[in-house]
């Protein structure tokens, strides 16, 4: 069994679903999946799994020390795969204080609790013992346009304080392999998207509004640049590093995929165009430029040669075939957005939008 933290997220329930699907031939070995349900953790992603006993839930927080010992004890897992953060840079301009919590503290007290676990081990349990941490590409800072791409070796510079809590926890991470000898992974990727991604990124509330008739709101003059990769590719290459990566090492993880915020919304716009025209013309039409993000990083992009180099990961999606699959599942799961669209989304599409100034 692994214990994954954070499964009802965006990327940890793709996780779950492509593991227990057995991509890549594992055996679709269980999952005990720790998560607190805030509101980007959503259990009807996971729905299919209902009654799979191979998917353990456990409603809880990484931050609870006494919870989180009591799992390991029970489950004896043989890796934990770290997921759980808070995880969206406007929410961090907002309200850091969470992510202080939940990303520096809650990764202390997974560290912690991973060490008195690993030190209950046999020695063969021991060799065999992962600990992945899930990071991003953020902590390595902004880019200038001709800047080379980041790599492993890049200095952390985080500007955000999403960033710059995830570079703590990393730097913990870090430590505590150094200091105490446990077997850890940090895998640093790039923006993700793709099926279920709570519609307060980029590219799901782009869809969403579209699909609403609402204005689409590009912070400043959308010329600022992501690096994107579909989440299932993100997937393969965290069941890779688990797999086969060397401990202590980080893994850049990107898709080579370079676009311009403005350029991913006419893109949308442009599907959603072909697949559920408008009678009112373009979606295109509703793109609002509105103020800038304070604080907002130009450039990110990812040199992946590491992991392509020495466990032979690619992606095996386009950036083409990638946005077309997400646009269509939106479209066939108007429900799921519904369902998570709850009374504290509305709230917060108020907090962040309400008072940004459309540009002139
Ligand atoms: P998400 O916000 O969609 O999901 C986070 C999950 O963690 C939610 O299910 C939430 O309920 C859970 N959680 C939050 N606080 C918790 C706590 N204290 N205890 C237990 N569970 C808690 O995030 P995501 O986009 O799926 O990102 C997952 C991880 O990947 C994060 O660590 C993020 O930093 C990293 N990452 C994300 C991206 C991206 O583009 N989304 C890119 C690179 C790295
Ligand atoms: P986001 O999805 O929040 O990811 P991150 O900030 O972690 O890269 O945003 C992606 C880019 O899109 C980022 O440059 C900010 C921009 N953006 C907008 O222009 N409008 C929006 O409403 C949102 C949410 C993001």
């Amino acid at each position: 069994m692994i214990l994954v933290t954070g499964g009802a997220g965006f990327i940890g329930a793709n996780f779950i679903l492509d593991w227990l699907a057995g991509e890549d031939s594992n055996d679709g070995e269980a999952i005990l999946n720790l998560d607190l349900l805030t509101y980007a953790g959503n259990l009807e992603t996971l729905a299919s799994l209902r009654n799979d006993p191979r998917h353990v839930f456990v409603q809880g927080d990484i931050c609870d020390r006494a919870l989180v010992d009591r799992l390991l004890a029970s489950y004896r897992p043989r890796a934990i795969v770290h997921f759980a953060a808070e995880s969206h840079v406007d929410r961090s301009i907002h309200g850091p204080g969470d992510f202080v919590r939940t990303n520096v503290e809650g990764t202390f007290t997974l560290l912690e609790a991973a060490r008195a676990h690993h030190a209950s081990l046999d020695a063969a349990e021991q060799a065999a013992f992962r600990f992945l941490h899930i990071s991003t590409d953020e902590v390595y800072g902004s880019l200038g346009a001709d800047d080379p791409a980041f790599a492993e070796t890049k200095a952390y510079e985080p500007n955000s304080p999403y960033s710059a809590s995830k570079a703590a926890s990393d730097h913990l991470v870090r430590a505590w392999h150094h200091t105490y000898g446990l077997p850890v992974l940090t895998t640093n990727c790039s923006n993700n998207y793709g099926p279920r991604q709570f519609p307060e990124k980029l590219i799901p509330l782009m869809i969403v509004n579209a699909l609403a008739g609402k204005p689409l709101p590009v912070y400043g003059d959308g010329l600022n640049v992501r690096d994107w990769l579909y989440v299932t590719d993100h997937c393969a290459a965290i069941r890779e590093v688990l797999a086969r990566g060397t401990p202590s090492e980080n893994y850049n993880i990107g898709g080579w995929n370079e676009k311009t915020n403005i350029d991913i919304v006419r893109s949308v716009c442009a599907l959603l165009d072909e697949l559920r025209p408008s009678a009112d013309g373009s979606h295109a039409r509703l793109i609002t430029h509105v103020s800038d993000r304070p604080g907002h990083d130009r450039r990110y992009a990812i040199d992946a040669r590491k992991i392509e180099r020495e466990l032979g990961w690619r992606p095996a999606e386009t950036f083409d075939s990638g946005i077309r699959k997400t646009v269509q599942w939106y479209l066939d799961n108007p429900q799921w957005v519904t369902d998570v669209q709850s009374g504290a989304y509305r709230d917060w599409v108020a907090a962040n939008y309400g008072t940004r100034r459309q540009a002139a």
